[in-house]
C-alpha cells in the first residue's frame, strides 16, 4: 500500500474525515477520462455470485426467510464450486460484446468472495474451496483485457457490528445497535484491500444504502468513504444504487431495472443528472441463481433494451446468476453469444455513441457519433418514418448495414424516410449523414 494510501485508511479507522476531500468534490483527470471510458463502453456484465448460489433461491433468501446468521453461516463449509473457471466466464462474457464484468465482491449476505484479513468469513478461510475468486477473476479480465467492477455492499445481514436497517431484521444478530465505527471500518479495511491486490478497478459499485431509510440520523460518511476510494485508485468511478440522485463524490449515476425517466419496477423515477448512466437489469428475473427461474429475455428483447438503453445515453448492465457448480447458466451462455453476434455486426452503431439528437420515440431511439446519426427502428408497422430534427439538416441517407442509398423527404421540422419494407429485424438501422 502507498504511504498516502495507508495513512488515508488509518485515519478512517481512528475516526478522522478528510475535511478537504469530502467537501467538494473534484474529480482527477484520471477520474473524468475513466467517465468517458466508461460512457462508451454501453454494455457490461453483472454477476450475482455467493453462498446464496447454493440456496438457488436468488440473494435474498437469507432475510427473506429469517436464515440465522450462524446456521446460514455453515453454507460456507459446503462452497466448492467445482467447475468454477475464470477463464471461461471472462471469454464468454467477451464474446457477448460486453466490455466490463462487475462482480459482487459481497453481498448482503456478508460473504466475502475474496480473500480479506478483515474477517474469516471468506471464499478462502471459510470454504473447502479455499481459492481467491476475485483473484482468479481479476487476472483473467486483466489478461483478456476487460474492465472490472466490483459490486460492494453496504448492508450486511451476518455481521454484528453493522446496525439494523429494514432488512435483516430476523437473522439472528443479537445486537440491533451494533457498532457503527467497527463497521464502517471494515468496510474501508475492505476497500482498501480490493483497490490494493486486484489491479486496476473499474468502478466500485455500493448498494444497500437504502436500508437504513427508516432512520433519519444514520450516517452513512460516505464522503470520507469515497475520497479514500479515489485516493487509492483516482481512475475507480463511484457508483451507489441509492435510487437518489446522485450524491457528492459519485461519478456515475446508477437506475435499478428501468431505463434513466422511467419508473416501472418502483424503484426509479429520480432526476437525471449529467453524470454517466448506467441501468442494470436481470436476464431472467432474479439477481443470485434461482433453480426455478428459467423465465429469460429472450436475445431480442435483450438487444432491443441494450439499444433503447444507448438511445438514452445510459449503459446496460445485464445481470448473470452463475450457479453453485460455478458454471454460468447454460442459457444465458446462449444469450451472451446472440447478443455477441448482433454486436459483431451493429457495434458501431453502440459503443462510442451517445444518446442522439432525436429522443426517444414509440418506434425506437436514435444514437450518435459526431455528424452521423443512427436510427434504430425498433417497432414500426409502416414503410415511412417521420423524423423532427432541430436546426440540423440531412445530408444523405443509407442503411447501416449495406450502405443502401434511401429515399427522404425534406418536411416542416424534419425529414420523412421511405423504407423499402415494412422492418421485420430485432432492430433496423439507418445512417443519416448530418450537416
Ligand atoms: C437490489 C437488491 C440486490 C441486487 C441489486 C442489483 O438493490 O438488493 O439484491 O443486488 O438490487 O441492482
Amino acid at each position: 500500500m502507498k504511504a498516502h494510501a495507508l495513512f488515508l485508511a488509518l485515519a478512517l479507522s481512528i475516526g478522522i474525515a478528510c475535511p478537504s476531500q469530502a467537501q467538494s468534490y473534484n474529480p482527477s483527470p484520471e477520474n473524468l477520462a475513466s467517465r468517458q471510458e466508461f460512457r462508451d463502453a454501453k454494455f457490461g456484465i453483472f454477476l450475482h455470485w455467493g453462498l446464496y448460489a447454493m440456496l438457488a433461491t436468488g440473494e435474498w433468501t437469507m432475510t427473506n426467510k429469517n436464515l440465522n446468521y450462524k446456521e446460514y453461516a455453515k453454507l460456507a463449509g459446503g462452497f466448492y464450486p467445482s467447475k468454477f473457471d475464470a477463464a471461461r466466464w471472462v471469454s464468454a462474457i467477451k464474446a457477448s460484446g460486453a466490455k466490463y464484468i462487475c462482480f459482487t465482491s459481497r453481498h448482503h449476505e456478508g460473504f466475502s468472495m475474496f480473500h480479506t484479513r478483515y474477517s474469516d468469513y471468506n471464499v478462502v478461510d471459510a470454504t473447502p474451496f479455499k481459492r481467491d475468486i476475485l483473484k482468479e477473476l481479476a487476472d483473467e479480465c486483466h489478461k483478456q483485457g476487460i474492465r472490472l467492477h466490483l459490486y460492494y455492499s453496504h448492508l450486511d445481514w451476518y455481521r454484528e457490528d453493522y446496525p439494523w436497517g429494514r432488512t435483516g431484521r430476523g437473522t439472528g444478530r443479537p445486537d440491533a445497535t451494533g457498532d457503527w465505527p467497527s463497521y464502517y471500518r471494515f468496510m474501508n479495511n475492505q476497500l482498501t484491500e480490493l483497490l490494493t491486490n486486484y489491479g486496476p478497478i473499474g468502478a466500485i459499485w455500493f448498494d444497500g444504502w437504502w436500508d437504513q431509510d427508516q432512520n433519519p440520523d444514520f450516517d452513512w460518511q460516505l464522503p470520507e468513504q469515497y475520497a479514500l476510494i479515489h485516493r487509492l485508485q483516482p481512475a475507480c468511478l463511484v457508483g451507489n444504487n441509492h435510487h437518489q440522485v446522485p450524491f457528492e463524490g459519485e461519478d456515475i449515476q446508477i437506475f435499478e431495472r428501468d431505463l434513466p425517466g422511467e419508473n416501472k419496477a418502483g424503484l426509479s423515477g429520480q432526476d437525471i443528472s449529467r453524470l454517466p448512466l448506467e441501468t442494470c437489469e436481470t436476464m431472467n428475473g432474479m439477481w443470485g441463481y434461482k433453480i426455478t427461474d428459467q423465465d429469460y429475455k429472450s436475445s431480442d428483447e435483450l438487444i432491443r433494451y441494450l439499444v433503447k438503453a444507448a438511445g438514452k445515453d445510459a449503459n446496460l448492465l445485464l445481470n448473470i446468476g452463475p450457479q453453485p457448480d460455478g458454471e454460468l447458466p447454460e442459457v444465458a451462455l446462449k444469450r451472451l453469444a446472440e447478443v455477441g453476434k448482433w454486436l459483431n455486426t451493429y457495434g458501431e452503431t453502440i459503443y462510442g455513441t451517445r444518446g442522439g439528437c432525436i429522443p426517444p420515440h414509440p418506434w425506437g431511439v436514435t444514437t450518435q457519433k459526431g455528424d452521423r446519426l443512427f436510427v434504430h427502428i425498433l417497432s414500426l408497422q409502416d414503410k415511412a418514418l417521420y423524423l423532427p430534427f432541430e436546426g440540423r439538416k440531412v445530408k444523405s441517407a443509407k442503411t447501416f448495414v449495406g450502405g443502401k442509398p434511401l429515399k427522404y423527404r425534406k418536411d416542416d421540422g424534419g425529414i420523412t424516410l421511405f423504407l423499402e419494407e415494412v422492418p421485420r429485424v430485432v432492430d433496423m438501422v439507418i445512417e443519416l449523414q448530418l450537416d
